[in-house]
């Protein structure tokens, strides 16, 4: 199959690639987890500067310094893995749009590694805070993207036909992740504001519907968890949408499963961090979890991208299938 610069589909598949490119991803995941026990344990400030560490590469590893270190170190190794994924990326990688989207992970991580030492010499700003935690679910997006774009079996299904329901799925799905996104937002200003059990009981809110809003830290918790129902209404749409017209497709429906089980653990992750009184390990899952619903929403909208899903109903009717066995999976409204 030719292959030209902008090709969904690679004709010279690197498998190596694609299995480095799930490492970075994973590793990205531990990152977030690894990140998100330094604020967790209340450790963000254990060390007081950056580059070195109380003017040394190595530091004594005690209290708090571990975990702050442990990130630091943890997150040396992402940066590592992405600059080798990059080039790696760019020396085999026939498709220009995926080496740019390799370039993109670099320049976030070298953002994200700037604003993590900002942090540090600043004293934990808010708005600093919630970048670095934002830019970090972001670079996992990107490195689950990047290992699905690397996967040989990429753009090689399809095009499926559009249902013909509105708004159109791959709309729908990126919507629902951008919403998924401004709520890993909320939840990063409700952790570092420190406001994580200004509402002391869930599912009630000072044992009612809604709680007095007496303070920043009350409105913004409050508004964390009205979100969680917004992203559950998306969420719910998605899937539903997904199996009333694509009930076939397994390349949705799997992803699709996959969000809703992820999201109701997320929503016990949340409750165990309330009844717990922030018990580490169920808030750091919770970060954790965050990164994999959003994660496997933006995975669903790419695959809904690469089965035609994002053209407009005339431009798909056109779309060459991209392999003869694949058109026997198509789908009609
Ligand atoms: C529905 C989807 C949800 C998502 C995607 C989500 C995501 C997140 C994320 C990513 C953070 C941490 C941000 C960071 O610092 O990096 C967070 C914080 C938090 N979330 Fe959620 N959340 C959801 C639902 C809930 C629910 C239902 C509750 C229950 C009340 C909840 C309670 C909390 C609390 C208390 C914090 C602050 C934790 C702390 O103080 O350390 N979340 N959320």
């Amino acid at each position: 199959m030719p292959c030209s610069e902008s090709s969904l589909a690679t004709s010279t598949p690197a498998p190596g690639l694609h299995r480095f490119a799930i490492l970075t991803a994973t590793a990205t995941f531990a990152l977030i987890f690894i990140g998100g026990l330094v604020t967790s344990t209340g450790s963000a400030l254990a060390v007081p500067d950056w580059p070195l560490a109380f003017g040394h590469l190595v530091p004594k590893l005690v209290g708090g310094v571990r975990f702050e270190y442990g990130h630091r170190v943890a997150a040396g190794v992402v940066v590592c893995l992405t600059a080798v994924l990059a080039a790696w990326t760019w020396m085999v990688e026939p498709r220009r749009w995926v080496r740019r989207v390799a370039l993109a992970a670099i320049a976030i991580i070298i953002v994200q590694a700037i604003l993590g030492g900002i942090t540090v010499l600043y004293l934990l700003p808010l708005p600093v805070a919630v970048a670095h935690a934002g830019t970090a679910q972001a670079l996992v997006c990107v490195m689950v993207s990047i290992a699905m774009f690397t996967n040989p079996e990429f753009g090689m299904a399809g095009p499926i036909a559009d249902d013909g329901r509105r708004p159109r799925l791959g709309a729908l799905a990126i919507t629902t992740s951008c919403v998924i996104y401004l709520q890993i937002l909320i939840g990063a200003v409700t952790r570092h504001l420190g406001a994580g059990l200004a509402i002391p009981d869930f599912p009630t809110a000072f044992g009612g519907l809604i709680p007095p809003f007496a303070s920043v830290g009350i409105d913004v918790n409050f508004t964390h968890r009205c979100g969680a129902i917004v992203v559950t209404i998306f969420v719910v749409w998605t899937t539903a949408r997904i199996f009333r017209g694509y009930r076939g497709v397994s390349q949705l429906t799997r992803p699709a499963l996959l969000l809703l089980a992820l999201l109701a653990t997320q929503i016990t992750l949340g409750a165990l961090t309330i009844w717990s009184g922030r018990a580490v390990l169920p808030t750091t899952a919770h970060v954790l979890c965050g990164a994999g619903v959003l994660a496997t929403s933006v995975a669903l909208s790419i695959r809904v991208w690469a089965l035609g899903g994002l053209a407009s109903p005339a431009e798909a009717a056109n779309l060459p299938a991209r392999e003869s066995a694949a058109m026997k999976n198509k789908v009609t409204a």
